[in-house]
């Protein structure tokens, strides 16, 4: 399992916003909404783009480029252009602080 790392203090990101962060060289987006936060990698499998700047609706991020959307519990893409999920990243707020880990290394 992989450490977690703390990206972000929790009152920078308020409902309904996104924010790209840092995770040792990774680019990661948090997302807030429902009052819960989720993370996963701020590259869209478009074509690769930012995903910063991205629309949420109900559970959903709308890519800003060509207006994929995936559901943000999983990354699943939900319709075209993108067919593969966004790699999703665990997240946890530890007093105050935003922390994020990849289960994949
Ligand atoms: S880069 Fe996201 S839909 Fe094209």
């Amino acid at each position: 399992m992989g450490d977690w790392f703390s990206v972000e203090g929790d009152d920078a990101l308020a409902e309904g916003e996104t924010l790209a962060v840092d995770m040792e060289g990774v680019p990661v987006l948090l997302v807030r909404q429902g009052g819960c936060v989720f993370a996963m990698e701020n590259r869209c499998t478009h074509d690769g783009s930012e995903l910063s700047g991205g629309q949420l609706e109900n559970g959903v991020l709308v890519c800003p480029h060509h207006g994929a959307k995936f559901a943000l519990k999983d990354g699943e893409a939900l319709c075209a252009p993108a067919y593969e999920p966004l790699t999703m990243f665990v997240v946890r707020v530890e007093e105050g602080v935003i922390q994020v880990k990849d289960e994949r290394w």
